[in-house]
């Protein structure tokens, strides 16, 4: 028997907010407003606010303001100056002989402040493991601590102190190319994997030579923004943004994340980093967060309206602002703390000053939130990275790292489809491997590759080579590569002029191994697609195969960042591996699963649709009056499609094995408003070889003040079984898991039957009721 990884883990269940801290694990009572903005106590935290309040009295407006300034390396090589300001942070600067040059100016400047340098390491620094989404398809959490420790180890191995991670914004957007970059769909999938990212990035003490502080992003809802078009505008009812969008914003809080990045989007009229709301009240003052909030990428000059009043070119947008200054201060006002690559709170602080637009105590707030976590992650004590460039180079990539990576790769992996037992294929046939993907390294690398490199990447054809020397390969199409606007979808695979080559490949060969998928550009930051299937001709090159090599064996391995429409690919293709992009080792990971040295066990993180006219679908919406019958008329339903459902559902995955899950039981059949209740399931391996099962919980309360969705996962354990074992899992239920928040923002919990379901994807069928009293 074990405790599945229920919210105990997570700390969503938690009434006290731990906070990492230099020197230890520092406990902060959320009692009142006043006592959450008070930094973590402890004799650690203590000096370090002495030793803030004598810089602070020693700064200028001139120092502070500069404090708040965070550019990027680019900024700085025009302007190597700003270095002995200094400026508050750099990011996307790597050399470390570069950096320990400008942290040489800021040091040698007169009051002796380090500069915080930072990088997106989302997926890993130079070892790249696969995109966030295949990780939480992953199920395994494991799998996301190891892509934080290594990308955590590589990065601050430069000198980098602080990432851009984890990316925490659930969405039901296939379209948005940033889906890639988060756990899909679930905020409780969402919330364990940014819970383990940051304490796997921080450790217990980020000041440790190996680790970095996180910064929670995009802080709020950038997940959800309309046509699924990137950067757009968000707009959803209060108790949605609490129960589906921010909790693993909290659950990464909870779990020590120091920093927070607020986001481009407006939300619900608000700017994203100018919502006093959800920046100083809710994140600051309920949460208990005493770290920093920095804006995203010109995210205040966008709080402007357009044209800008200022003369400057600057960026502009959202119009809750005039100008330049009002931006500014909106932000500051707000809670924003720093600001990245717009320069407005700086430029215009002293006169918004002067004019009381914004306060003295703000801006010493900002600057003291900006200097404690300098301090705390031993900044000042060690502000170079003592290494030459060679070291720094040879702290990279090392095997342990690869191996980790290998190991993610394969467990992120999701088995859609397996008629007549197609996979594993075996290694002393001949295999053609065949499609664009297929001797692709600059692809598989994904959509934030950091400091990855092409060449270190392992193509599918060189990893299934090295298993089964009689393969081939045969590119039958060539994908872009090419950022928009030149390309456009159709420039992914738009001639079929290899097709002839790959069916003759195809016959050639025993068996087949097709890649397919998108382009790398294709997905992730302003990478928004209005199709969502696969680019190009590549459905065609696979009917061909299938028609014209018929019988042949053939299993569709697919590279993509975002849910894919697939109605054509599942009716043609026998076998179909999910492998998203799976990073520097996809090669080896895709030979380990398609030979069956590694059982695929990986779930969906999110609903794949059948057509794109089905956006927004997802397993944890709401019920109707009407709900979706494909045989009547007046419901829920879209005419042109014979189906309600998506085409794969959230939770689902296949195995090479067959495994059962029953016998629910609960602890208790009812449970007090402030009480907890155990859930247990058995699982047992039924047949095939050794794999893994994922056991999921999921919770519905059929009647409340609010309609409430139809399953809410609230529970899940990756059990690996061998053949004839069995094991009970055990998940812990309370007050977080079937409570609710209303539209005041407010959790509540009411009285009444709540459903439990367990099974092995959203659609479980086992149920149990629970009285909540
Ligand atoms: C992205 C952020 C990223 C930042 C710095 C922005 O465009 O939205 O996710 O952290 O750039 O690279």
């Amino acid at each position: 028997m074990r405790t599945g990884r229920g919210k105990a883990a997570t700390g969503l269940a938690a009434v006290v907010l731990s906070t990492a801290v230099a020197g230890g694990v520092v406990a902060a009572t959320q009692s009142s407003d006043e006592a959450a903005l008070q930094p973590a106590r402890g004799a650690a935290s203590q000096n370090i606010e002495h030793r803030i309040d004598s810089l602070i009295r020693r700064m200028t407006l001139e120092d502070k303001l500069n404090q708040i300034q965070l550019l990027s390396d680019g900024q700085m090589k025009e302007r190597p100056g700003e270095a002995s300001k200094p400026v508050g942070g750099v990011f996307s600067e790597v050399d470390p002989v570069l950096i320990n040059k400008y942290q040489r100016q800021a040091m040698e400047s007169r009051l002796g402040i380090p500069i915080l340098f930072a990088y997106d390491t989302i997926h890993g620094f130079r070892t790249i493991f696969p995109i966030p989404l295949g990780a939480a398809s992953s199920f395994d959490p494991k799998v996301a601590s190891e892509d934080h420790r290594i990308g955590a180890r590589e990065s601050a191995a430069v000198g980098l102190k602080q990432i851009y991670s984890p990316m925490v914004d659930v969405s039901h957007e296939p379209r948005w190319g940033r889906i890639a970059e988060a756990g899909g769909e679930d905020p409780y999938l969402n919330s364990v994997f940014a819970a383990a990212r940051v304490k796997a990035a921080q450790g217990d003490n980020y000041a440790d030579k190996d680790k970095v502080v996180t910064s929670v992003k995009h802080y709020a809802a950038y997940g959800q923004p309309e046509a699924g078009r990137d950067y757009n505008t968000t707009d959803m009812s209060e108790r949605r943004l609490h129960d589906l969008y921010l909790p693993p914003f909290k659950a990464a809080v909870d779990a020590g994340s120091d920093t927070a990045m607020c986001s481009f989007n407006s939300i619900n009229g608000e700017g994203g980093c100018a919502s006093k709301r959800l920046e100083t009240d809710l994140l600051k003052k309920q949460w208990g967060f005493d770290g920093f909030i920095e804006s995203d990428y010109t995210a205040v000059a966008e709080l402007r309206t357009c044209p800008p009043k200022t003369p400057d070119e600057g960026p502009c947008g959202h119009g809750i602002a005039e100008d330049g200054p009002g931006a500014a201060a909106a932000a500051l006002n707000a809670g924003t703390d720093s600001e990245m690559v717009s320069e407005l709170i700086r430029g215009n602080g002293k006169m918004l000053l002067a004019q009381k637009r914004i306060s003295q105590s703000r801006i010493d707030d900002a600057v003291r939130r900006i200097l404690r976590i300098k301090f705390r992650a031993g900044l000042f004590e060690k502000p170079y990275v003592p290494v030459d460039p060679v070291a720094a180079e040879a702290a990279q990539l090392q095997p342990d790292a690869v191996a980790a990576a290998r190991k993610a790769a394969g467990r992120s992996m999701v088995l859609l489809k397996n008629e007549g037992g197609t996979l594993p294929l075996s290694k002393t046939k001949t295999t053609a491997v065949i499609g664009p993907l297929g001797d692709d390294g600059h692809a598989m690398l994904g959509p934030w590759w950091g400091r990855g490199r092409d060449e270190d990447a392992v193509t599918v054809f060189a990893g299934i080579k090295a298993q089964n020397p009689q393969t081939t390969f045969t590119e039958a199409c060539k994908m872009a590569h090419t950022e928009p606007p030149q390309a456009t979808p159709a420039d992914e695979c738009a001639s079929d002029a290899g097709f002839d080559a790959a069916v003759t490949a195809a016959k050639a060969a025993d068996q087949v191994v097709l890649a397919l998928g998108e382009s790398r550009e294709q997905s992730g930051e302003a990478a928004s697609r209005s199709e969502i299937d696969l680019p190009g001709r590549q459905e065609e090159l696979l009917r061909r195969i299938k028609t014209e090599a018929p019988g042949k064996p053939i299993a569709v391995v697919l590279f993509n960042g975002r849910p894919l429409t697939l109605e054509g690919v599942v009716d043609d293709a026998p076998a179909i591996l999910e492998a998203w992009f799976p990073g520097v080792q996809a090669g080896h990971a895709v030979a380990d699963v398609v030979f069956g040295d590694v059982n695929p066990g990986g779930k969906l993180p999110v609903s794949f649709p059948r057509r794109v006219g089905q956006v927004p679908i997802y397993y944890n919406h709401e019920p109707t009056g009407r709900p979706c019958d494909k045989n009547q008329k007046y419901n829920s339903r879209h005419r042109d499609i014979p189906f309600c459902d998506p085409q794969f559902p959230f939770g689902f995955g296949l195995s090479y094995s067959k495994f059962e899950v029953s016998n629910l039981r609960l602890s208790s059949k009812s449970v007090s408003r402030n009480g907890r209740v155990r859930a247990h399931v058995d699982v047992r391996h039924v047949s095939g070889p050794e794999g893994d099962e994922v056991v999921q919980l999921y919770i519905r309360d059929p009647v409340a003040s609010l309609s409430q969705p139809v399953r809410r996962l609230r529970g899940f354990e990756r059990v690996t079984l061998k053949p004839g074992q069995s094991d009970t899992v055990t998940f812990t239920l309370d007050k977080s898991d079937f409570g609710f928040h209303d539209n005041a923002g407010k959790l509540v919990v009411e009285q009444g039957q709540i459903e439990v379901y367990a099974g092995n994807s959203s659609e479980g069928k086992l149920m149990q009721t629970l009285m909540v009293r």
